[in-house]
């Protein structure tokens, strides 16, 4: 049962984005990343996605979610491109000599995930080695060849973002078998405990709010761990996720179209006393293909199932394995592929409801022709959001698009 992690995120870089306008522009046939702009700068990289991968033309394609640039509504209201088992990477190598067994998930590094907007991380955390390792094993066990790292060295990379990134909030999920204490104390040992976001603020009851975006900025509480086992509340100060969260079902079992059900370990997805809403969308064998084809409109599709089934909240974690691979040319990129990818305004038409004060996806999906344009109408966005009034009078509209990051991700995996 190898199984999955967790976790979180957001955005970047519209304004980069528009900053490096004079490079090739997404769907475009490249030959190499550089003629797409850096990737640092312009969160385009060259690469063909076309199942199979690397079989048809090469072209731009963005990697990195839209930046929200509003921070002023509640943390519930966006949603964070995340990626599940963020550390089973192509290639690696366990630092204690083993070749490692377990599936690749992702091809770059965490740190390499969180420059690319990647704000949610699914990590499976184990007690092996007298240390906190983070493994993708099985049975509850980790071994030599599904060790991939100390957690130590991965909290650290993630304390490194949050330092050089004031404004960025990361929440990790973690399928966690350690003993109490374990991780309370890697956490601390990796500088990570002033950015926690203290258990004790977060929303337990139906009528709790989470606080504005920019308040926890503020306060430095931009990191948020949500572990899969009771108790670690009073030993280690970590969220009991299911207090919090409901989450679909992973692996193949929830990829049925038309509906999204909860995992077994989770409420119903309506049950509204959980505030977060995570939608898991990936294979239980990982396949980059698949999610070449699949991790586009078929995502789509599977959000506008996960909205209604999950009370009218759209997911504030959408989890993917190959969080960079989508399909150039196909439905990557609605703003330029008019057709045959999904409509953007079915999409829409799922989303806020006419008072709500979200901007309409449809106004910035709509075939904006370069990523110029698409700034421009993300700025008129941005004025609109925020006047919404109050956070309570936010918090009360849930239904409410979290429109900025999710049209980040839209533009990223579609
Ligand atoms: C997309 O997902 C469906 C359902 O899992 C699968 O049958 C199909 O082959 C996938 N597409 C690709 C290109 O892998």
């Amino acid at each position: 049962m190898m199984r999955l992690l967790l976790v979180v995120v957001v955005v970047l870089l519209l304004l980069v984005l528009d900053v490096a306008s004079s490079a090739a522009l997404v769907g475009e046939t490249c030959s190499s990343s550089s003629s797409c702009g850096t990737s640092s700068s312009g969160g385009l990289r060259c690469t063909s996605c076309i199942p199979p991968p690397g079989t048809g033309p090469a072209v731009c394609a963005r990697t990195t979610p839209i930046d929200p640039i509003s921070s002023s509504l509640p943390f519930n209201r966006y949603s964070w491109l995340t990626t599940h088992n963020s550390l089973a990477v192509v290639g690696t190598k366990s630092p204690i000599g083993s070749a490692i067994i377990s599936p690749p998930n992702q091809e770059d590094s965490v740190t390499s995930q969180l420059n690319n907007g990647v704000r949610g991380l699914m990590l499976d955390a184990y007690d092996f080695n007298n240390d906190v390792w983070l493994c993708h094993s099985f049975n509850g066990k980790c071994f030599a060849f599904t060790a991939y790292q100390p957690a130590l060295s991965v909290l650290k990379e993630i304390g490194a973002f949050l330092e050089s990134n004031p404004s960025a909030v990361i929440t990790i999920f973690l399928e966690d078998y350690t003993a109490a204490g374990s991780l309370g104390k890697v956490m601390a040992a990796a500088g990570l405990t002033k950015f926690l976001f203290p258990v004790e603020k977060m929303p337990k009851k139906k009528e709790d709010k989470w606080p504005l975006l920019r308040d926890m900025i503020a306060q430095n509480h931009r990191l948020l761990v949500f572990t899969s086992k009771q108790g670690k509340e009073a030993t280690d100060g970590l969220a009991f996720q299911w207090t919090y969260v409901v989450e679909t079902q992973y692996g193949s079992d929830g990829l049925a179209q038309g509906q999204c059900r909860n995992r077994g370990e989770s409420r119903p997805m309506d049950s509204k006393a959980q505030s977060l809403v995570l939608m898991n969308f990936f294979t239980t064998n990982p396949s980059q293909s698949w999610a070449c084809g699949n991790n586009s409109s078929p995502l789509v599709t599977k959000l506008k199932a996960c909205y209604q089934a999950s009370a009218n909240r759209w997911p504030n974690f959408i989890a993917v394995d190959f969080y960079m691979a989508n399909a150039p040319f196909g439905t990557y990129d609605m703003r330029r592929t008019p057709s045959p990818s999904p409509s953007p305004s079915a999409f829409a038409a799922a989303a806020p409801p006419k008072t709500s004060p979200s901007p309409a996806p449809s106004s910035i999906m709509s075939s904006a022709a370069s990523r110029r344009q698409v700034s421009e109408r993300e700025g008129a966005t941005t004025t609109i959001a925020p006047a919404a009034s109050s956070s309570s009078s936010i918090n009360n509209q849930r239904s409410f698009l979290p429109a900025f990051i999710l049209m980040g991700l839209l533009v990223l995996l579609l």
